[in-house]
């Protein structure tokens, strides 16, 4: 996949609408001069995807003999190979290890456990802390799950003798120790931080590298499920000893078009070097825009930061409609040499939070309509594949939401590359409130790999920081961070998201001050710092569970009524009708766009194993909720009516009968019969109490005096069939695109069954397998890793991936013990690949 000639270079750079590569690794291979240093090789780089063909097994958190003799010698840290761990050693057996591709998750194999010494706390909001995470049988309790060991074995090749190698990996959870040929290359507590090792100096040409990572997510770093293992991309990268850094390109573009782009190089090798960059930025149709060439001198084992200015005419803004981004081709030339390359990608957009007038896009004033979201998905955890992330992210898209906060750690690169191509804004978060130097590290790196996304609009160095929040400590921590921040990223603005003492404490260090919840906080908060812009970093937190209206204390669930929320939160309708007639208030981010395990509130505890938190479940189906932010979110006319119309045994009861609707007004009628019609008033609901009869309620919803739209709910009648639908018809056979499945339960007469729960299979014919199922039911304790799921309230999905380089017919069939089968058919499609090991 190297591409040698610079027409092929820019040819793909045009080309590349997949997440692109951006450089090598910012760690300088300090080694000792080599008798013979070799000189730089002349191809460019390579950067290889280290994702297929792993082997996996678990180790032991307390049993060194378990844990594949890790730590046993007091040698383990000093010597080499099995001296490590036997499992380091290149001639180690692994073929009883499971086979595995990444991204990977173990901890959604494991069995979930009740916490049987949980005792109620005083406060039920309180709830169990195993809740909290999902009841995975994972951490101090079961030291026999929380150890993952990840094995690779691959070859090198002579010609990499002279390069330099580096292996980034995108994100391991957690405390990863990393072994190549026997050498701990690196420890790294992190689960959410990217971290690479330059392995050029042990590297194996004339027989196999092994590559070894021992994660422990004994610890976690939240209070929600994160999983465990290597749950993001690898990779290895080649390039010459001299080299542009890793996120070594840092463009910044304002709207008048004056562009500045700003290399770091480094010059590994013993010689001084004289170095030219030339950068040329193409718009999105591949047109060459401008290109600006530079030279600077980098001496023999140093650094440098080669500046360029430059003017972008006409320029072509990033905004949510048109979200366009420029690509940028870096050449690192010594004379006529190119010895060094890489594509970044950027937009062009001005955000300006103002304390009186709100939130501004391109001098556009709108309202942030965001939701949090934690990395977690039915079936496969928080290994996410890149295709799902688009899709999660469309979701959102589709509803009117416009940005997306990564609550509560450093998101993966491939969420940043969705949310920048599709047009959602994105709030940026660091893991740790805190300046010492791994933290302030952590967000170095964030800030550095993520500050070219035209999609963040703001930093956060942190969320509901209670211990430190308030106080003088806070502020001087905060004010380490914010200078780190500031010194990287001059241009965005930094928030934090505070649930007390606003106003006080760290806001000093604050451009943007962060509310979760509190609203009763705003008006004494702006008579503080009445200069200060406001957004409401969470909003919320009501509870609903798809396709339920009736609580159910015993099974789990809450009504999808927009009406429970806990103590410190508020339903939909109160906390948008507060945030959307302010103009003041930039907006706000509901806390959370999908449902997510753990956090289970407002039992938090068992059997409840996910949040009902979502506005979409954990299979990213619509609950109503939905349909209210899609009302008054986005202006093409929705009409909703709920809740479904099966309430046998309640014949003659009241019914509430709810719609969301941005239309004049609607009418209801239960069997042909009017209800009466009401007026819509902007950001509420509309609902109706109708006694129950079986048969139908129908909505008609007017527009200037005419009815434009028609929604019928009627009474099921046993389940007869499933139908099976794609989101697309065809994918690619890379053994990494995924096409999300959704399996729904029918009556005879074609009416959903809204209660359906028949288990469905999902048999597979031809080159792809299903990775993972669920139903967004927040107490189901099935496996994700299966292929057959209970329908929830009458729906099941699937998640299909394609066959590394099988291209060909699929055939999926959902099938249902005495139903009505459903099917699709998808084409498998031949796409180049990326260079992969
Ligand atoms: C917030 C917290 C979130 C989540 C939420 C649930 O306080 O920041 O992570 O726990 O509450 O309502």
């Amino acid at each position: 996949m190297i591409q040698h000639s610079r027409r092929a270079l820019l040819q793909t750079a045009a080309l590349l609408t997949v997440p692109l590569p951006n450089s090598v690794t910012a760690t300088p291979a300090w080694s000792a001069p080599q008798k013979a240093q070799p000189a730089d090789d002349l191809a460019p780089r390579e950067r290889m995807s280290l994702d297929f063909g792993w082997r996996f097994a678990l180790g032991h958190a307390t049993e060194v003999h378990r844990d594949f003799d890790f730590g046993l010698d007091q040698k383990t840290f000093a010597k080499q190979g099995a001296n490590v761990a036997t499992a380091a050693a290149l001639d180690f057996d692994d073929s009883t290890w499971q086979p595995v591709n990444l991204p990977h998750d173990w901890v959604i194999d494991l069995p979930f456990a009740k916490n049987d010494y949980f005792i109620p706390p005083a406060n039920p909001e309180d709830g169990d802390s195993a809740a909290g995470h999902g009841y995975k049988a994972v951490g101090r309790k079961f030291p026999e799950n929380s150890i993952g060991w990840y094995r690779k074995v691959f070859t090198l090749t002579k010609a990499d003798e002279a390069k330099r190698l580096t292996i980034e990996f995108d994100g391991i959870f957690r405390d990863a120790t990393i072994i190549f040929n026997g050498y701990i290359l690196t420890r790294h507590d992190s689960g959410y931080c990217p971290v690479t090792v330059d392995i050029t100096n042990f590297i194996n040409v004339d027989g196999p590298n092994v590559l070894v990572v021992r994660a422990d997510a004994t610890l976690g770093e939240g209070w929600f499920y994160e999983g465990g293992g290597i749950y993001r991309h690898v990779w290895l990268v080649k390039t010459a000893r001299t080299y542009i850094d890793q996120w070594g390109v840092c463009v910044r573009a304002d709207t008048s078009g004056k562009l500045s782009i700003d290399t770091d190089v480094t010059n590994a090798t013993d010689s001084d070097r004289q170095l030219q960059v030339v950068s040329t930025v193409m718009d999105q149709d591949g047109k060459v825009v401008t290109q600006l060439t530079g030279a600077t001198d980098v001496k023999a084992r140093k650094g440098a930061t080669l500046s360029q200015t430059g003017v972008l005419s006409p320029v072509r803004l990033w905004s949510l409609d048109d979200p366009h981004r420029y690509t940028v081709l870096t050449e690192l030339k010594d004379g006529d040499t190119v010895i060094d390359t890489c594509i970044s990608r950027f937009g062009v957009r001005d955000v300006r939070f103002d304390a009186k007038e709100g939130f501004f896009l391109n001098g556009q004033g709108m309202k942030i309509k965001g939701t949090n979201n934690h990395q977690d998905h039915a079936g496969v955890g928080v290994a996410i594949p890149d295709a799902m992330q688009y899709w999660r992210v469309k979701q959102l898209k589709d509803m009117g939401a416009n940005t997306w906060r990564c609550s509560h750690n450093p998101p993966t690169t491939e969420l940043l590359d969705a949310c920048d191509e599709l047009g959602m804004m994105v709030i940026d978060e660091t893991r740790m409130m805190t300046s010492t130097p791994t933290g302030l590290e952590q967000l170095e790196t964030l800030i550095r790999r993520d500050r070219n996304h035209p999609s963040i609009i703001l930093w956060s160095i942190g969320n509901e920081e209670t211990a430190q929040q308030g106080t003088e400590r806070g502020l001087k921590i905060a004010m380490d961070m914010r200078r780190l921040v500031k010194s990287l990223d001059p241009i965005r603005p930094v928030t934090a998201a505070m649930n007390h003492y606003m106003g006080h404490g760290i806001t000093p260090a604050l451009d943007v001050m962060g509310f979760n919840y509190h609203e009763s906080d705003i008006e004494p908060f702006r008579k503080l710092y009445p200069d200060m812009p406001i957004v409401g970093t969470e909003t919320a937190s009501a509870v609903s569970t798809r396709g339920e209206y009736v609580r159910d204390d015993v099974k789990g669930y809450v009504r999808a009524y927009d009406l429970d929320a806990p103590s410190y939160a508020k339903t939909a309708e109160a906390w948008w009708t507060l945030y959307n007639s302010k103009p003041y208030l930039s907006g706000g981010l509901v806390w959370t766009g999908f449902d997510y395990r753990g956090e289970p509130t407002p039992f938090n505890r068992w059997p409840e194993i996910s949040s009902h938190f979502g506005i979409l479940d954990t299979c990213g189906f619509p609950k109503d909720i939905y349909y209210y932010y899609k009302s008054w979110w986005q202006s093409e006319p929705v009409m909703h009516l709920f809740p479904h119309w099966n309430w046998e045994g309640q014949e003659g009861q009241d019914i509430a009968v709810w719609v969301h609707s941005n239309l004049d007004a609607v009418e209801l009628f239960v069997n042909g019969k009017s209800a009466g019609q009401k007026t819509v008033v902007k950001d509420r609901h509309l609902e109706w109490s109708v006694p129950y009869a079986p048969g139908s309620i129908t909505a008609y919803g007017y527009r200037n005096g005419k009815v434009v739209m028609k929604q019928t709910r009627k009474t099921a009648g046993l389940a007869y069939s499933v139908t099976l639908t794609a989101d697309r018809s065809s994918f690619s056979a890379d053994g990494r695109d995924v096409i999300m499945l959704k399996a729904e339960v029918f009556d005879r007469a074609g009416v959903p069954v809204p209660r359906a729960d028949n288990l469905i299979h999902f048999d597979v014919d031809g080159p792809a397998r299903i990775i993972g199922v669920g139903n967004g039911n927040p107490t189901s304790h099935e496996a994700d890793h299966a292929t057959s799921r209970m329908a929830f309230n009458g729906l099941a999905q699937a998640i299909l991936q394609g066959q590394h380089k099988a291209a060909g017919t699929v055939t999926v069939i959902a099938r249902s013990n005495g139903l009505v089968s459903g099917r699709v058919t998808l084409k498998a499609m031949d796409v180049p690949l990326p260079a992969e090991i």
